[in-house]
C-alpha cells in the first residue's frame, strides 16, 4: 500500500462520538510543528515517560511524517492546545506464513490523559483506527500492547509471542558450525543504510514481522541522540557472507560496574540468513569479561540452545503475547498466507463490530495456496466447518496458536469430527511467528 495515509477522510463516527463529550477529533498536519510538539508531549505523558528532550521531539516529527496522527482536544481544558488523547496509524506489510506479506494497518501511540479516562475516548479512537484501516484497504489491523486486557474487545488477539533470552556465559560452549563469512565492527551511522536493507530481507523470512519500522532503526543504532549516554554505549557489528554481502547485524551494549565483568544486552539482532543468525549469536556469547548475554523480544523458538553444548545455558523469561492481530477482511487475509496441508474448511466467523463476520470457504491446494470465498446464506455447509470469533481467527492466523488449543478453551466449535485436526495442520506455519520490535 503506497499512498498517503492522511488522504483518508476523518472517520465521522469517531468524530461524532467524541463531539458528544464536547471533544474535538483532529487529524494532525505533520508540518504544523507546534501542534505536533504538543501531541508528542501528550503521548510521552500518556505512557508515563519523562518529557521528551529536543532531539526526541525532532525525531518524533520525522516519525509522524510517515503516519496518520490523530489527537483529541478539550476546548475547556486549561491547556487546550495539548491533546487529551493520542493515536497514530500507518499502512505496512505484515509477513505471513509462506514468505509473502499482507496489507496491514499498524496502530500505535494509544493514550488517554489521566484527567479524561473512562468516558469512551479510547473506544472512539480504536474504532476510528479500524475504519482507517478498512478505508486504507488493509486486510488486518495490528498493534503491540502494554496491557493485555484492553484490545480484545475491538477484535484483536495475540498472534505472535516474544521472550527475553538469557545466556549464561560460563556454560555457553559453542558447538555449532562456524559461519563461512566474517563479523566486522561498523560504526552505527555507517551501518544505517545497510541495516535497512538487511531488515527488509529479514522481515520477509518470519511471519509476524512488519515491514515498515518508522524511526525504529535510528533509535536502535543510537542515531536519534548520538551524544546521549545510552547511544554512546551502542556497538554495532555486521555479518558479511563468504561473498562479502552484508547479511545481518546486531546493535548491543555492555553494561558493567568498575572491576566487574559486564552483561551483553541487545534488542536488535537482525539476520537475513541462518548463517548470519548463527555468526552473530556466536559473536555475542563468546565475549570475554562478561557473565552473560540478554536479548529482548527474541523468538520463543530460537535455534540457540541447539548451537551450545549445554542447552541449559539458555533461559527464556518474560514470554509475552507481543503482536496482536485483528482480521478485517477474511478473504484477503486468509488468501495471502500459505497453508500446511491441502483441504477444504468452512469458517463461520462472528465479529461484534461486523468487519469480518460471515461464512467463508477456504480451499487449499497441493502447494499450500488458498482460494477463499465468502459464502452466501444459501450455500450448503461443508462437512469440515469451524465456528469462531474474529479474535480466535486473529490468534490462529499466523500459525502461532493451534485451533485445537482454542477448541479446548471452548473458544472454537468444531461440529464435524476431524475438522480440528485438519485445521491444526492447515494453519501450521513453516516458521514460528515472531515480532522483534515494539511499534
Ligand atoms: C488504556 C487507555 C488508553 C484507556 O482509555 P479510556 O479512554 O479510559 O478507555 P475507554 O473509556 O474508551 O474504555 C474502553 C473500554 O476499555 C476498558 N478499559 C479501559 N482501560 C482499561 C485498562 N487499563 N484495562 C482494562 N480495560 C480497560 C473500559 O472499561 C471500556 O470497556 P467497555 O468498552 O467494555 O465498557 C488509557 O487508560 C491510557 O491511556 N492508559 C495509559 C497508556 C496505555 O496503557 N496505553 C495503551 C498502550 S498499549
Amino acid at each position: 500500500m503506497s499512498f498517503d495515509p492522511r488522504s483518508i477522510p476523518v472517520d465521522p463516527a469517531a468524530s461524532s462520538a467524541l463531539a458528544r463529550h464536547g471533544l474535538e477529533y483532529r487529524l494532525l498536519d505533520p508540518d504544523d510543528h507546534d501542534a505536533m510538539h504538543a501531541w508528542i508531549e501528550a503521548e510521552h505523558r500518556g505512557f508515563h515517560h519523562a518529557r521528551p528532550r529536543d532531539v526526541e521531539r525532532d525525531h518524533g516529527l520525522t516519525v509522524a511524517a510517515e503516519r496518520r496522527v490523530h489527537g483529541v482536544y478539550d476546548p475547556q481544558a486549561a491547556e487546550p492546545a495539548v491533546p487529551v488523547a493520542t493515536v497514530a496509524g500507518w499502512p505496512t506489510g505484515l509477513s505471513v506464513p509462506g514468505g509473502r506479506s499482507v496489507d496491514a494497518w499498524a496502530v500505535s501511540a494509544v493514550t488517554v490523559a489521566a484527567t479524561h479516562r473512562r468516558r469512551g475516548i479510547a473506544r472512539a479512537l480504536m474504532e476510528g483506527e479500524l475504519a482507517n484501516a478498512h478505508n486504507a484497504g488493509a486486510a488486518v489491523a495490528m498493534l503491540t500492547v502494554t496491557e493485555a486486557t484492553i484490545y480484545g474487545r475491538y477484535g484483536y488477539a495475540p498472534a505472535a509471542r516474544a521472550a527475553t533470552v538469557t545466556v549464561n556465559r560460563q556454560r555457553a560452549h559453542w558447538v555449532g558450525p562456524d559461519a563461512p563469512g566474517r563479523v566486522h565492527f561498523v560504526e552505527p551511522a555507517d551501518l544505517r543504510e545497510t541495516a535497512a536493507a538487511i531488515t527488509r530481507r529479514a522481515v520477509a523470512r518470519t511471519p509476524g514481522e512488519i515491514d515498515r519500522w518508522p524511526g525504529i532503526l535510528d533509535r536502535a543504532l543510537g542515531l536519534v541522540d548520538p551524544q546521549g549516554d545510552a547511544a554512546r554505549r551502542v556497538r554495532t557489528v555486521r555479518y558479511d557472507d563468504e561473498h562479502g554481502q552484508a547479511q545481518g547485524f546486531v546493535a548491543y551494549r555492555i553494561t558493567r560496574e568498575p572491576n566487574e565483568p559486564g552483561v551483553v544486552e541487545f534488542d536488535f539482532l537482525v539476520a537475513a540468513t541462518d548463517d548470519a543468525e548463527r555468526a552473530l549469536w556466536q559473536f555475542l556469547v563468546e565475549q570475554d569479561f562478561v557473565t552473560g548475554v540478554r536479548g529482548r523480544l527474541r523468538s520463543v523458538d530460537e535455534p540457540l540452545p541447539w548451537l551450545l553444548e549445554d542447552p541449559r545455558a539458555v533461559t527464556l523469561t518474560d514470554v509475552v503475547d507481543h503482536l496482536w492481530v485483528r482480521i478485517l477482511d477474511p478473504v484477503e487475509a486468509l488468501g495471502a498466507r500459505r497453508y500446511g496441508i491441502a483441504g477444504t474448511l468452512d469458517l463461520e466467523i462472528a465479529d461484534p463490530l461486523q468487519h469480518a463476520s460471515g461464512r467463508f470457504r477456504l480451499v487449499v491446494g497441493e502447494r499450500g495456496r488458498a482460494e477463499v470465498e465468502r459464502l452466501d446464506d444459501t450455500a450448503a455447509p461443508a462437512r469440515q466447518a469451524l465456528k469462531l470469533g474474529v479474535q480466535e481467527l486473529g490468534a490462529v492466523y499466523l500459525g502461532g496458536v493451534r485451533p485445537s488449543v482454542l477448541a479446548r478453551a471452548a473458544r472454537i466449535t468444531a461440529p464435524a469430527a476431524g475438522s480440528l485436526a485438519l485445521a491444526d495442520r492447515m494453519f501450521a506455519a513453516d516458521r514460528t511467528p515472531h515480532l522483534s520490535i515494539w511499534f
